[in-house]
């Protein structure tokens, strides 16, 4: 494959080779199942728990209160199905900016009886945390599941997760935030912040794919979504993704201690292009905020509609960049972003998000640039 340049990164990241390193002998030698009590099993559950303390620590959180899962989606379909048939919720109030893992899920419980109400966004993708606090006084009765992106992946706009959680606590809701985008990224602690769920994906941190986690505080014990094993202290059945927690792991634990030096260059690439595309394309629009209060990794860029920008993606692609056109998911279809919809950006116009990582360099921005460029 001819050099390509990867600006996809909200999509998914490159796996690191220092995270690959350490994977490596959990598909080879070190293949136990960690229910197993010989020494194959032995060392896999020592893995497992050595990644499942790196989360904890990360967290500010227990280990008791830190469960693998097969990915975001199933931490956040766990969460929000869970807290209804076990924790009583009545009602769930969520956004309209939600990525689908939560919005399909939250509907679906809708239909079978939950009370559903969105929080209006603006549009910049801002949660109206008025009109959340209103909805949360209006019905102070309901047993209540806050969910709320802490990141939106497809414009970056974040959400101030401490002023959330303390809205929540204040009128006894329970909050479930999707950190998908986050997690790794920023620093978290869960003792400050009051959030009572929390998911993430490896993925998004230069982890492997097909491996996340929940995060459930110690007081609001769910049930497992996946049932038939004892494994995870009884909360999600399946032999464990050994060599995914590994990588998990250790993807983490390299943003704990590289992660400021992975942030300052990141945000270079994103303040450099964003003032190049104003420089080069007359007529560029940001969706979302190109500053701290959107993901530092995210650019979400629309330009007039024109036969070129027609096919942007398309045409971005063969000239070697890749990129999406809001979301990764939205990207395959023709159907119009929901989140873009959500904030009434200008249908008149395309869209592409580009997201960057540390591998990313300022030639490979100057380069995307000027292909833009040509095209707008
Ligand atoms: C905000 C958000 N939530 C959930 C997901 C789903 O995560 P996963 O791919 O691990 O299922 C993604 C990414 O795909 C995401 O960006």
């Amino acid at each position: 494959m001819a050099m390509k340049i990867y600006f996809d990164n909200a999509a998914t990241t490159p796996i690191d080779p220092l995270v690959l390193a350490e994977m490596m002998p959990y598909l080879t030698d070190n293949f136990g199942n960690p229910s197993s009590i010989h020494e194959y099993g032995r060392k896999a559950k020592a893995a497992v728990e050595k990644s499942r303390k790196i989360v904890a620590k990360y967290l500010n959180a227990s280990a008791a209160e830190v469960f693998f899962t097969s990915c975001g989606t199933e931490s956040n379909n766990m969460v929000i199905k869970q807290a209804v048939v076990n924790l009583g919720v009545k009602r769930i109030v969520s956004s309209p900016t939600e990525h689908h893992c939560v919005l399909h899920t939250v509907k679906t419980e809708g239909s079978k009886g939950v009370v559903v109400d969105y929080v209006q966004v603006n549009e910049k993708g801002d949660i109206d945390v008025a009109h959340l606090e209103r909805l949360l006084a209006a019905q102070p009765e309901t047993k209540t599941l806050v969910s709320l992106m802490h990141a939106n992946n497809e414009i970056g706009t974040l959400l101030n997760i401490q002023h959330v959680g303390e809205i929540c606590a204040k009128y006894g809701a329970l909050f479930h935030s999707d950190s998908v985008q986050t997690v790794a990224h920023y620093p978290m602690d869960v003792q400050a912040t009051k959030v009572h769920f929390l998911s993430g994906s490896a993925h998004k941190f230069h982890g492997p794919k097909g491996i996340g986690f929940v995060y459930i505080n110690g007081h609001n014990a769910i049930k497992p979504l996946i049932e038939g094993g004892a494994q995870e202290r009884n909360m999600r059945a399946g032999t464990e993704n050994v060599v995914g927690i590994v990588g998990l792991g250790k993807a983490l634990e390299l943003w704990m201690t590289e992660g400021e030096q992975y942030r300052v260059h990141i945000e270079s690439i994103r303040d450099y292009m964003a003032t190049q595309l104003q420089a080069e394309i007359p007529g560029i629009v940001f969706n979302g905020y190109t500053d701290n209060r959107s993901l530092y990794h995210v650019l979400s860029v629309s330009v007039p509609a024109n036969q070129k920008t027609e096919l942007l993606l398309f045409n971005l692609d063969i000239s070697g960049i890749c990129a999406s056109g809001a979301s990764a998911c939205a990207s395959g279809s023709m159907q119009a972003s929901h989140v873009l919809e959500a904030i009434k950006a200008d249908e008149n116009r395309r869209t592409v998000r580009f997201s960057f990582s540390k591998n990313n360099t300022k030639e490979e921005v100057d380069i995307a640039v000027a292909k833009l460029k040509e095209m707008v």
